[in-house]
């Protein structure tokens, strides 16, 4: 008989809103890592239809021991669908259950489920406690942590939400097998941001570990992905609701969002964009004194062999500037970008266009 794997663990610790991360292997489908939560009859599962049938299965059975019902809603995948009709779709079904205000809601997905899923228990009858069982890389290391929920507005991304934290996180390692190598890239990304705004030698054992997490090691993947919850972890303890500290896990963001918005959302990943952004944001660094050039380019370097693109798309100076103006760290029109001061430390910073137009110049097209 094979022992079960310990998981690692990675506390929240926000007082009485404080929860515990667990990252290991076989974990999704073991009735163990549920045990302890909030007390209700009712667990609803909320998913989409690309991962509730390959994992919702092993979580309702997981799950049945503990509740009286266990329900199961499968939304549309796809960012185009983190919108208000979804959204609905999950309160339509809780009520149309009768489902009460002790309801446990489980976000069973990527980011843009557990976005959701945490918005609809913000919601519903004034916030029902949910769980993050997160299917993407992305979504473990950064979207299921620190209690951010959203949907998004025509006029902009993620623009109608609340602070919600979870009751728990569930990073199951064996659930990465089945993403394409482009999510494991775009999650790599959110990876990679830790090492400059918060942990030199981070970045330094990326730069000797990179293949094997590219190839889905697991002992690797394990290491990358506790340390970023660890980082995300000190950053939302210090500063849950994002009055300071916290803009700095927006790394390469400003850069990447008006990437994404200024090709059209889908055609670049949200990862993929935030790891050129995140070159862009280097060479800005470079520009303000802050930084050599060659540890620019080692970053650089590090987010190419992660399969990530370095180089920006060409939507021109002034389309990018329109863009990035709308960035929520903009303040009376002037963009305000997460630079590294140092090797593992960043902070937020006003540039001037002309220096911004040479950052662009230099890193698109
Ligand atoms: P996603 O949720 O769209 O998932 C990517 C794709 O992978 C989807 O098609 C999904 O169905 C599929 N998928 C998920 N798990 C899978 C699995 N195990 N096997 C096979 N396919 C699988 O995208 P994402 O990158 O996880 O998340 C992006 C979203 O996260 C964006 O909406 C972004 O705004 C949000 N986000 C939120 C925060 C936060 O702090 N709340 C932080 C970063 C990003
Ligand atoms: N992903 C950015 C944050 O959680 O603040």
């Amino acid at each position: 008989m094979t022992a079960t794997p310990v998981p690692d663990t990675v506390r929240i610790a926000l007082g009485p809103r404080s929860y515990d991360v667990l990252i290991g292997r076989e974990l999704l489908g073991r009735t163990a890592s549920y045990s302890e939560l909030p007390a209700g009859a009712d667990a609803v599962i909320v998913t989409n239809t690309t991962v509730g049938p390959l994992y919702a299965p092993a979580l309702l059975e997981a799950l049945s021991p503990l509740y009286r019902r266990v329900l199961r809603v499968d939304l549309p995948d796809g960012e185009e669908h983190k919108d208000w009709p979804a959204l609905n779709r999950i309160f339509d079904a809780l009520l149309a259950a009768g489902c009460d205000r002790k309801t446990v809601l489980f976000a069973l997905g990527g980011g843009v489920i557990g976005d959701m899923t945490g918005f609809a228990a913000a919601c519903y009858m004034r916030g029902v406690p949910f769980v993050q069982v997160p299917t993407t890389l992305l979504a473990q290391v950064d979207s299921s942590v620190g209690g951010k929920t959203a949907i998004n507005h025509p006029l902009g991304k993620n623009m109608i939400g609340a602070f919600h934290q979870p009751v728990r996180v569930i990073a199951d390692l064996d659930v990465l097998a089945s993403l394409p190598q482009r999510e494991i890239a775009a999650g790599l990304a959110e990876i990679i941001k830790y090492g400059p705004i918060a942990d030199a030698a981070f970045l330094d054992w990326l730069d000797d570990h990179l293949s094997g997490l590219v190839e889905r090691d697991a002992s690797a993947m394990a290491h990358a992905i506790r340390r970023s919850c660890e980082i995300k972890a000190q950053v939302v303890a210090a500063d849950e609701r994002e009055s300071g500290l916290r803009a700095i896990l927006n790394f390469g963001h400003t850069f990447g969002h008006a990437i994404e918005a200024g090709l059209g959302y889908g055609q670049w990943l949200h990862g993929e964009a935030v790891g050129c952004g995140m070159v862009m944001a280097a060479e800005l660094s470079r520009r303000l004194g802050f930084i050599d050039g060659a540890y620019a380019a080692r970053l650089g370097d590090i987010v190419r062999r992660a399969g990530l693109p370095v180089r920006g798309p060409a939507l021109g100076a002034d389309r990018y500037l329109e863009l990035m103006r709308l960035d929520k760290k903009a303040e009376a029109g002037e963009i305000r970008f997460v630079v590294i001061e140092a090797p593992g430390r960043a902070s937020v910073r006003a540039a001037s266009d002309a220096l911004v137009r040479e950052v662009i110049a230099a890193c698109t097209g």
